[in-house]
């Protein structure tokens, strides 16, 4: 086995219900904070209740619902001058990935100098450096998707340059994240889909990603068959527990296993998608998910193996060649069963666009693209781009 290193500072609640105890859970990270959370999910009540959860443990709090899909770093240097001067202590970002990425940026733009882009890690400048001052910061997510409740990334767009990148430090981890099933019953079937299927995304990509580690494997492997088993559910029958719960479960591993691992082509195809055309992030996934794992499951067979095994597949006395194939046949079939069929033109994306979003995923976000088990040039990230249209 190669020698890994591994850092996953993150408190875990999980539980249907556990929501009630925010107020107890968080008393320790001070007395006065910032709620970031979406205006729709301000405006149905949930806001209040985490407030009142907070005023009954002593906790004075403020609620900012102005967050959009893919956040504006903009936006947030907004949010931080609101708060400068209230002796904010800590930030809880309650929601899908944008809310907890810009709770996780708020956190920085409070206590550091500076616009916040300025922490961005983009190559071709000087990056600020993120320091333990950053305030610490609880996620409630009420997806199961991107995982950000359990990374060090706060992902961001520049609207000067339609640039999407992130601010990365450990100094960033959630210090708790809250995982409640509950509050994930009432999301619609469609962003079921898209959001659970950027977690298995993250499972795969960390799993087939040249820096995985037996760490990440093992996160990442289970995270797959959490998805593989409830994603269905989830989507057609959101209100069945189960689903819901492993659900929730298979989106914090597969967050877990790319804190540790990273994210690898499909990614580095998706956030363009975003910066340019203010693509969901889940659904700019869904794109890329299977054009890249088609290209992929040749390169190794072991591990398209397992992952046909724990999408419940039966590869006894199978090929090695014949198993790896059916891995990425389940992914496909996984897809299929939550009805999600996007194309890029669905988006007024058009093939003339190609170059400029071929140009972005092989330029800011090759780091990405290098983790892949085959580093796609520029011709390739168009063939694949060409064939999402
Ligand atoms: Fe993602």
């Amino acid at each position: 086995m190669t020698g890994f290193e591994a850092y996953l500072p993150t408190r875990i609640v999980f539980g249907s219900g556990s929501l009630k105890t925010v107020g107890e859970q968080t008393r320790q990270y001070g007395k006065a904070a910032v709620v970031i959370i979406d205006r729709f999910l301000a405006e149905s009540g949930l806001a209040r209740k985490i407030e009142e959860a907070l005023s009954a443990a002593g906790i004075v709090s403020y609620t900012f619902s102005e967050v959009e899909p893919n956040p504006r770093c903009s936006l947030v240097d907004q949010a931080a001058e609101t708060y400068k001067d209230l002796n904010i202590e800590f930030i809880i970002g309650v929601g899908g990935g944008s809310s907890i990425d810009f709770a996780k940026a708020v956190a920085v733009a409070l206590t550091h100098e500076g616009n916040v882009w300025h922490y961005v890690n983009e190559p071709g400048r000087p990056v600020g450096e993120i320091t333990a001052k950053a305030l610490p910061m609880i996620a409630i997510p009420t997806t199961s998707g991107t995982g950000a409740e359990m990374t060090a990334v706060s992902v961001l767009v520049n609207p000067e340059t339609n640039v999407k990148r992130g601010l990365y430090s450990e100094s960033l981890y959630p210090k708790m994240a809250l995982i409640d099933p509950k509050l994930m019953v009432t999301i619609p079937s469609n962003l079921t889909a898209t959001t659970g299927l950027d977690a298995l995304s993250h499972a795969l990509e960390a799993y087939i990603s040249v820096d995985a580690s037996a760490y990440s494997d093992m996160l990442a492997l289970e995270a797959i068959r959490q998805i593989g088993l409830h994603l269905p559910a989830a989507v057609h029958d959101g209100a069945n527990p189960e689903a819901r719960s492993g659900m929730a479960w298979g989106a914090a591993l597969a967050g877990a296993a790319i804190a540790v691992s990273g994210v690898t082509l499909v990614h580095a195809l998706a956030h363009p998608l975003g910066g340019w055309y203010n693509i969901g992030h889940g659904e700019a996934i869904v794109m890329g998910l299977l054009p890249v794992m088609k290209r992929t499951w040749m390169l190794n067979f072991p591990k398209f193996r397992n992952i046909a095994e724990a999408l419940g597949v039966s590869v006894y006395n199978m090929s090695p060649k014949a198993a790896a194939k059916c891995g990425v046949i389940a992914i496909g079939e996984l897809i299929e069963e939550t009805g999600i069929n996007l194309r890029l033109r669905d988006f007024g994306v058009k093939e003339e666009d190609l170059d400029k979003l071929a140009g972005d995923a092989t330029g800011y976000m090759a780091g990405c693209l290098e983790s892949h088990p085959h580093v796609c040039n520029v011709e390739e990230v168009k063939e694949i781009y060409l064939e999402m249209l």
